[in-house]
Order: structure tokens, then C-alpha cells, then sequence
């Protein structure tokens, strides 16, 4: 196990009616002006927004509010809401969605405080500095709520970028898996598509000796395929979508993934796919994690066995290991398929005659040198190989 810091503080609120306390938490963390940003209008039609307002009320906070962040969320949205923040002088962003509109509020927190375009942040900077964020989660999949990132489109270029910092890491999360209750079946199989491969891009390491880490992602993969299928079949399954929307968190506030070098080319990769398509990020990832893993088997035939055998059960094919890691990665794609996301470019909307649009702007985009890098390092060609697996 290599040597790790792990901070972690954010103060989470799981269960029933919790969107209820958001006042009482924003001024527990101090906020006394909030901003409320949200997405497309799901939590107004769900009546969440006006729960959340009247929650703010109870407290007498005054808060100013900005909708629209889209799915694969923007910066132009972003922009604007650091100058209302300025205008309206808020010192609170309380995000009510899921992670794009999470990822927006902290790209807004980072840059109102800011001199500069906030966009460095996306280059390489790392964020120190940053107004409080709290979060009402709608969606377990990307893990904002506890983690430390944050991924914007910049739309001139349409580059998808993330950027990182203990400051935006949420002061709280409120976590009600009944307001996930309303998401369409994509939406949900996408989440869980998504919290799967965070687990799998901490699990592909190359460091030694990390046993402990190990067996939290087995058990955490092993509940997802558990609790997916489940969840599909009965949306309005309380138990299983609250068993998902805390394995949402713990996948992604890097408890797994302390010690360990990780890999997420596939999130590179497939980062590409929802820039350009527009599409769910956890459907870009169904169709990019198969050709990645299979790409990178022969770098560590064991690795990839020992998650066929310990997560989907395969036999362990001792003469010929790569077979029964083989057969993990093929179990791993059915199960994707069988919760209902695509499998490969036609079905996610994607065209292989952009593939050489697609290696250039991941290779080369916005200041990249030409490889990138995780389990193993990929160039050009490496690159235009994985997407042509995947059509
Ligand atoms: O915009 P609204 O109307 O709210 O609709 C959303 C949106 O269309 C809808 N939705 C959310 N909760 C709902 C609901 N519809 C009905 N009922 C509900 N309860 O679902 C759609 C998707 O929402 P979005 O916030 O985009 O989903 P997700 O949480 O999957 O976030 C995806 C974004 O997170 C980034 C992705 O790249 C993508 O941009 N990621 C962020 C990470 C991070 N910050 O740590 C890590 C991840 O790997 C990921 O890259
Ligand atoms: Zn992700």
C-alpha cells in the first residue's frame, strides 16, 4: 500500500423527508446568502425546489435562484452564475440535482472567489479556495457529493475537463433515495453504470499489497449487480435505491481508493464520447469500459481474473487465466446490456467516422501532450484502436 492523506469532511444526511433539514445545515455551515442551482426542471415537477425553499425560509435565509445546468454541464452557466453570486453577494451554494448540477455549483464556488477565468482550474490549477457548496442529491451516479471534483464542458472547443480541491468537496450532502424515485430507468441504469466504474478504475492498479481496498470494491461491485437489476425491475424499491445511492458515495469519496494508483482511462475516453454526442455519461461508459478493459488485459491477466472470479463468479481457468479474465469482462458487458444500456457507437448515437475528431481532442485538446495516461499509458494509436472496439 503506498503512503495516502484522506480528508474527507463533508457531513452527510441520508434518509427519508432529510431534504426537509436543508435550511437548518446551510446555516450550521454558515451560509447566510444561498444561491439554489438546479438542472432542466425535475425538481421543480417533483415539488423538491419549493420543499427546499420553504426550508430556507423556516431559517430566514435569503437565497437567489439559477436553473438550466444540463446534463454534461456548461460554462457559460457557469459564468453566469459567478457573477450573480458576486452581484447578490451569496457565500452559499446549495446545488439541488445531480452531479452536473453539483459539478456546476462547485465550478461557480471556485470562481467567485477567483481573479482569473475559472477555467484555469480545468487546466491543471488546483482549486484552494472556494465559497461552501451543499448538495440535495436526485441521482445516484457520479459521486459529487462527496467527492472532490468537478467536470465542465467549455464550449468553445466543446473540451470536457475536470478539476479538483479539497475546498469544493460539499460541507454537507443530503441524501433521500426516495427522490430517486422519479428518474427515468436510463437515467438509473446510467448512475449505476457510472458508480460501477469508479469502482473498476480504482480496482485496475498497478500498486502491490492492497487488500483492504480490494475487498471494499468486490463488495461494493457485488451489491450493484445485486441491487441493479433489482432497482430496474422495481423502481419504487426504497431499500435497493438506498443501498446504491450510499454505494454512489462510498465509490467515489476515494475511501476505495486510497493507496493505489488508479486508472480512469476509461472516464478519459469516454469523457470524448459525452462532449461530443451529448450523451449520459454512465452510457458512454457502458460502451468504453469492455473495449478499455479488454485493451489493457495483457498488461495484468491476473488482476482482471481475480475480478471475474471474486465479483462475477467465473471459474478459474488455472492454465489460462486470460480466459477466465476474458469471461469477467464479458460478464461485466452483459450485465450493462441486461439493465438496459447500450453496448456499442450506433446504440449510444456515436459515428466511427469521428474517431479521428474524437483521438485528436483526447490526445491533443486543450494543452495534452499526446498520451494519456492510467493503468497504462495509451498514444494515438492506441486510442483509435479502443474506439474502433467499440462500434
Ligand atoms: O436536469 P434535470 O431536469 O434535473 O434532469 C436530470 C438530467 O436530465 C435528470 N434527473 C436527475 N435527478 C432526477 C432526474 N430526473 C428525474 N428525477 C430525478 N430525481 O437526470 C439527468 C442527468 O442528470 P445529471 O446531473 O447529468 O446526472 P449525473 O449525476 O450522472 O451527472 C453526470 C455528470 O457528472 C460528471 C459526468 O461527466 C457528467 O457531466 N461526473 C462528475 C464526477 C465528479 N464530480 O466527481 C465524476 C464522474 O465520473 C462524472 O464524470
Ligand atoms: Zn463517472
Amino acid at each position: 500500500m503506498e503512503n495516502f492523506e484522506f480528508y474527507s469532511p463533508t457531513c452527510f444526511v441520508f434518509g427519508k423527508d432529510t431534504e426537509n433539514r436543508a435550511g437548518e445545515y446551510v446555516k450550521r455551515f454558515g451560509g447566510t446568502k444561498v444561491l439554489i442551482h438546479y438542472g432542466g426542471g425535475s425538481v421543480v415537477r417533483s415539488g423538491l425546489l419549493d420543499r427546499v425553499k420553504a426550508s430556507l425560509d423556516r431559517e430566514s435565509i435569503p437565497y437567489v435562484e439559477l436553473g438550466g445546468v444540463k446534463p454534461n454541464p456548461r460554462s457559460g452557466l457557469v459564468y453566469e452564475g459567478i457573477d450573480l453570486c458576486r452581484k447578490e453577494n451569496v457565500d452559499f451554494i446549495l446545488a439541488v440535482g445531480g452531479g452536473s448540477t453539483i459539478d456546476s455549483s462547485k465550478a461557480i464556488a471556485a470562481g467567485v472567489v477567483y481573479d482569473g477565468d475559472f477555467w484555469d482550474f480545468y487546466q491543471g490549477k488546483r482549486i484552494e479556495k472556494a465559497l461552501s457548496v451543499g448538495t440535495i442529491l436526485t441521482i445516484a451516479a457520479a459521486g459529487s457529493e462527496g467527492s472532490p471534483d468537478t467536470v465542465i464542458t467549455k464550449e468553445e472547443g466543446m473540451f470536457k475537463r475536470g478539476a479538483s480541491g479539497d475546498a469544493v468537496r460539499p460541507k454537507f450532502s443530503i441524501l433521500n433515495p426516495a427522490l430517486t424515485q422519479t428518474l427515468p430507468a436510463y437515467q438509473t441504469a446510467a448512475g449505476i453504470t457510472d458508480i460501477m466504474a469508479h469502482l473498476y478504475e480504482r480496482y485496475l492498479t498497478n500498486s502491490e499489497e492492497v487488500e483492504v481496498t480490494d475487498r471494499l470494491i468486490e463488495g461494493l461491485l457485488l451489491t450493484m449487480a445485486h441491487e441493479g437489476p433489482r432497482v430496474i425491475a422495481d423502481p419504487n424499491n426504497y431499500e435497493a435505491r438506498a443501498n446504491i445511492m450510499w454505494a454512489g458515495m462510498v465509490a467515489h469519496n476515494n475511501t476505495c481508493g486510497v493507496g493505489r494508483s488508479q486508472d480512469w482511462l476509461s472516464h478519459t475516453i469516454e469523457h470524448e464520447l459525452s462532449a461530443l454526442y451529448d450523451c449520459a455519461h454512465g452510457a458512454g461508459l457502458a460502451v468504453t469500459m469492455p473495449a478499455v478493459f479488454t485493451y489493457e488485459l495483457s498488461h495484468n491477466v491476473m488482476r482482471f481474473a481475480q475480478a471475474a472470479v471474486r465479483i462475477w463468479g467465473c471459474q478459474m481457468d488455472f492454465a489460462h487465466p486470460e480466459v477466465t479474465a476474458k469471461a469477467g469482462i464479458e460478464a461485466f458487458r452483459n450485465f450493462l446490456i441486461s439493465i438496459g444500456m447500450p453496448k456499442n457507437f450506433e446504440e449510444l448515437g456515436a459515428k466511427e467516422e469521428d474517431i479521428p475528431k474524437l483521438v485528436d481532442v483526447l490526445c491533443h485538446g486543450d494543452g495534452r501532450d499526446g498520451t494519456i495516461s492510467g493503468f497504462i499509458t495509451l498514444k494515438e494509436d492506441d486510442c483509435t484502436k479502443i474506439y474502433k472496439m467499440m462500434v
